[in-house]
Order: structure tokens, then sequence, then C-alpha cells
């Protein structure tokens, strides 16, 4: 049985839009997944559309005290851009009232909140004037991180501009699976180096507002991403090594370098260049990315990226393409969500990590299972007896342990979800928590069997 370090710290992660619902309550703003949730509401498994969320806006303090009982000590959620701010750009102070109860009471708890800025969560009239594919849209971002760390500067210890901000670019502008369904790779370069821009014009306001006093010197302030270690096939061709460059590149050093060297890799904007995909990139950018390093880094982790070489090198609306997915004989399927299941991947991407940003302090922001249909591991007290989780998540931590013994700077771990939540468009199909929501049920909260694991692991630290 490994052991982790004694102040390794154990938490949970997740995020304003896929909780919170009260959609329309108190001030709050449209954001673009309510729009399409009002568009299509078919869209949504089982119709259930952003408006809910799992109701920790009325529920925040027996959540904050569920997860206290389970020995954690800290969680991660985030502002909703669209109930901080209005229109105009100010603060709403019905929206900024709750973020202050919801901090007052995890504090008294003794729960540390980390607070994260923007999760796939872009206010309707922003997507109007053109989203991540706007300047207008980058300046108005920083000015809302501006205005949250005034706000909360004196309450918040851990700050984070971005949740995965590969994700949008991929899922919304170049695989065209999420709203406004667009599959443009060149469109989805400019959003990838619009939110960069924005994530350093983030850190640039934090860093005044610390010199100023306004923020006190040992806040922290970081980014999130889902990196994946890329793999390829056994004697892997020149072409199979190149997909995984440009994987690698797009994926994981496009945000690695940005956090600890302020700036992107030049082989991955030299290539998207040439393949007729530039970054739009005008003078005086360098200075702001040179902003964007940060004091730690949230390490997302749910899958392996496998790739290989192209068969096409562009597809039928003329995009480049850099990779294929390499199917790998021996790869073990989570069903519910179609996602590889390799623990070791979380291990190979530390010891990345320490190797190659040697300084950078790291701690897994999201790991976790979903599962649809747990009714059917119900005991005959209608107890979840949630058994793949509880390996799902020992074997991932057994894998972590073993990198932090050989050095890597991993310092703690948030699970996905702890809570039941939404999400995106799969809505509640498949479920993550250690805690149950139950819908039927006027979304009370129920222990699953994993719950009593968690607890035993995050007070001792034995992953047993
Ligand atoms: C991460 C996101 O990618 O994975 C979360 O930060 C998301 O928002 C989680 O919910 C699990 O993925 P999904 O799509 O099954 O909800």
């Amino acid at each position: 049985m490994r052991k982790l370090p004694d102040n390794f710290f154990f938490g949970a992660a997740f995020s304003g839009p896929q909780t919170e619902g009260a959609y329309k309550l108190d001030g709050k703003l449209e954001n673009i997944w309510d729009t399409w949730s009002d568009q299509d509401i078919g869209a949504f498994y089982n119709k259930v559309g952003s408006y809910v969320g799992n109701d920790f806006y009325h529920r925040y303090e027996e959540d904050i005290l569920l997860l206290k009982s389970l020995g954690l000590t800290s969680f991660r959620t985030s502002i909703q851009w669209s109930r901080l701010l209005d229109q105009d750009g100010k603060i709403n102070p019905q929206g900024a009232a709750f973020y202050h109860k919801m901090l007052a009471f995890a504090k008294e708890q003794g729960m540390d909140v980390f607070m994260n800025l923007y999760h796939f969560d872009m206010p309707t009239y922003l997507f109007r004037r053109g989203g991540w594919e706007s300047r207008e849209v980058v300046e108005a971002y920083a000015h809302y991180a501006h205005e949250a760390f005034k706000e909360f500067g004196s309450e918040v210890k851990y700050w984070f501009t971005f949740n995965e901000p590969i994700v949008e670019p991929e899922q919304r502008y170049r695989d065209g699976v999420w709203y406004p369904f667009v599959k443009d790779i060149k469109r989805s370069v400019v959003t990838q180096y619009h939110i960069a821009l924005a994530h350093s014009l983030a850190v640039g306001e934090f860093r005044k507002l610390q010199n100023e006093g306004v923020i006190a010197p040992d806040v922290k302030i970081g980014l999130i991403n889902c990196f994946a270690p890329p793999y390829t096939k056994e004697n892997p061709s020149p072409e199979d090594l190149e997909a995984v460059r440009m994987e690698d590149g797009l994926h994981n050093r496009w945000w690695l370098d940005l956090v600890t060297k302020g700036c992107l890799p030049q082989d991955v904007l030299d290539t998207l260049a040439k393949k007729g995909a530039p970054a739009p990139i005008r003078p005086g950018d360098e200075g702001i990315l040179a902003q964007g390093k940060v004091d730690w880094l949230g390490f997302n982790y749910y899958q392996p990226k496998r790739v290989q070489a192209p068969k096409k090198t562009v597809d039928e609306n003329g995009n480049p393409i850099f990779s294929d997915p390499y199917i790998w004989p021996e790869r073990k399927i989570n069903k519910s969500r179609g996602w590889e299941i390799y623990p070791k991947g979380i291990y190979d991407f530390g010891i990345k990590l320490k190797e190659d940003y040697p300084d950078l302090t790291f701690f897994i922001s999201e790991n976790g299972m979903g599962v649809e249909n747990e009714d059917a591991f119900r005991d005959e007290n209608g107890v979840i007896q949630d058994d793949y989780r509880i390996e799902f998540v020992r074997d991932h931590l057994n894998w972590v342990a073993k990198a932090i013994d050989e050095g890597a700077k991993c310092v703690g771990y948030h699970y996905w979800a702890v809570i039941d939540n939404w999400s995106w468009s799969n809505a509640f199909k498949n479920r993550y928590g250690f805690i149950e929501v139950r819908l039927q049920d006027g979304y009370n909260r129920r222990l699953k069997k994993s719950a009593e694991w968690l607890k035993k692991v995050a007070t001792t630290k034995e992953i047993v």
C-alpha cells in the first residue's frame, strides 16, 4: 500500500455553470449554455438544460458540509461571468452577494476555495459580439478578471484564470460538436490564441493588484488544463512522430510554455501558419503573453491522447489534419463516456512535467469516472455500490504517489466532481459523484459506497 505525503491535499472540483442553477435569478444574465438550451433542448440528455445545475445556489451550505464530512479540505468552483457582471461590465450586487456568502461559509468551515474565472461559460451578449474570436471580448474578460480580483481579493487564496482553455476551441470551433457548431480550424486557432491572451491579461491584472496590496502576497494564481500525454504506435514512423509533435504542441505545450515561459511554442505557431491557420498575432502581443506566467498549475486527467500519422492531410472543408486517432489494441474503455481508462498516463505526464518544467508545482485538478445508470448498482438499502469508482481513483492515486516518490511536484488531488452535477450536453447521464444527486427526489443528496472509502484515504493519505 502506498502513502501520499502528509501535507498532500484532497478536495473536490466543480464549476459554477454545472452546479449553481438559478439561471435567471438575482440578475444573472444568459450564458451560451442557456442560449443553446433555449434554442434546442432536445440536444441535451433527457432534455435537461443548463437551468438547475445541481442546485448549489440554494444548497451550498449543505454541500460544503458534506464535502467537509468526507475529510476534504478544499474545493474548486467558478464564478459565472454572467452572474457577477451586468452588460455594462458593472458588478451585479446580487450575484456578488451569492459568492460572498458562499466564500464566508466555506471559510467558517475551514474549507479553502479554489476560485476559477471561466469554465466554458461565455455570456451570450459577448458571444454575440464574437466571443473568443473577438479582441473586444478578450479585453472584456480582462476587465471581468480585474473586477473579480478586486471584489473577492481578500477572500480567495487560490485563483485560476481558465479551466481547460483547449476545450472551447476544439469542441465549439474545430469539431463543431458544441454550439455554435463551427468546423473550421482557422477559427479554432483564433479562439485558442485569444484565450491565451485573455489568460495573460488576467494574470497581469492580478499582479498589478498584488503589487498595490489589494491582493495579499501569498495569494496564488494558476491555470487549469486537461493535459494528456500523447502516445503513438510502437515503432512509429517519422510521420507518426510529427502527429505527436503537433498534438502535444496544441494541447499541452501551448499552455505549458505560456504559463512557465510567457510565450507560445514557436514550432507550433510556424506549422499553423504554414498550413493556412495562422494565429492572429499583432504587434505588442509578445508583451501581453509574457505576463502569462503563473504560480502553479492544475492538471486535469481523464484519458491519454493516442495518435498516429493522418491518412489525409486536409479534410472536406479544407482544414489541415495533424493526426488521426490511434486505437491501442489493449485499451480499456469506460463505456458510459467512451473515454480510455489509463491510470499510468497521470504518472507519465507528472514525470514529463518534472523533466521539462522542473520549477512548476502542480496538483491534479480533476480526475474522475462518470457512469451511466448507477441505479443498476443499488443494494437493498438503496445505496449505490460503486466499487468501479474506488478502483478507478485508487489506481490513479497509486500512480500519482509513484510520480511524487520519483520527484514530481504534485501537491494535491481534486476529484471531479464529488457531488453529481450537470455535465453539459450529457446533462445527468453519466454520474461522477461519491455523492448521489436524486433528481426525482427534490435533488436530495445521498452518499454512495465510495464516499466512505474516499474519507479514509483523504484523512489518512493511505491509498487503501
Ligand atoms: C472536464 C471538465 O473536461 O471534464 C468538466 O472540466 C466536465 O466541466 C468533466 O464535466 C467531465 O466530462 P463530462 O463531459 O463527462 O462532463
